[in-house]
């Protein structure tokens, strides 16, 4: 498995040849699906306006929820505070809008530009607890070098 550090150096070398943010978001949903098997679905989300985050490029089986309003979800929560989100068991989190009834844990974190939210990535594992602070750090300099593209 490649490291934190292969994999960014990998977005940092691909971000700075794709042609638009678009191109680079369809890109990194294979790589990560590529690198992290646990992540079973893979997608951004972008905010629309001041309180919905619309589903951008993703990988995994088609999302009942293409438009998700702030105040729902843990895509909501998370976008809301601006603050990265672990939830090792969705299942026992209210807030958790079901994309697939095999997902057992979820981490979503926000992509920002001068402390505002222009979207998220967010990922689902059918593994419970999957996601440590090794994805959180992961997915937090991917939402960087995204964020600068944006
Ligand atoms: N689980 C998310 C919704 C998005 S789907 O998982 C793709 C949530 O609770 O906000």
């Amino acid at each position: 498995m490649k490291t934190c550090n292969e994999i960014v150096a990998q977005v940092r070398h691909r971000a700075a040849r794709a042609s638009g943010s678009r191109e680079l978001m369809e890109d990194l949903v294979r790589l990560l699906a590529t690198e992290r098997p646990y992540y079973s679905w893979t997608g951004f989300y972008l905010m629309e306006g001041a309180d919905t985050l619309v589903l951008g490029p993703y990988h995994g089986k088609p999302s009942p929820h293409t438009r998700i309003p702030l105040n729902q979800g843990i895509c909501g929560a998370a976008a809301s505070t601006g603050e990265s989100l672990i939830v090792d068991d969705v299942r026992a989190d209210p807030r958790y809008l079901a994309c697939s009834l095999e997902s057992r844990s979820e981490i979503v974190v926000p992509i920002k530009r001068d402390g505002k939210v222009l979207g998220e990535i967010d990922i689902d594992s059918d593994r419970p607890a999957a996601f440590s602070d090794d994805d959180r750090r992961l997915l937090e300099e991917i939402a960087a070098i995204v964020a600068a593209r944006l």
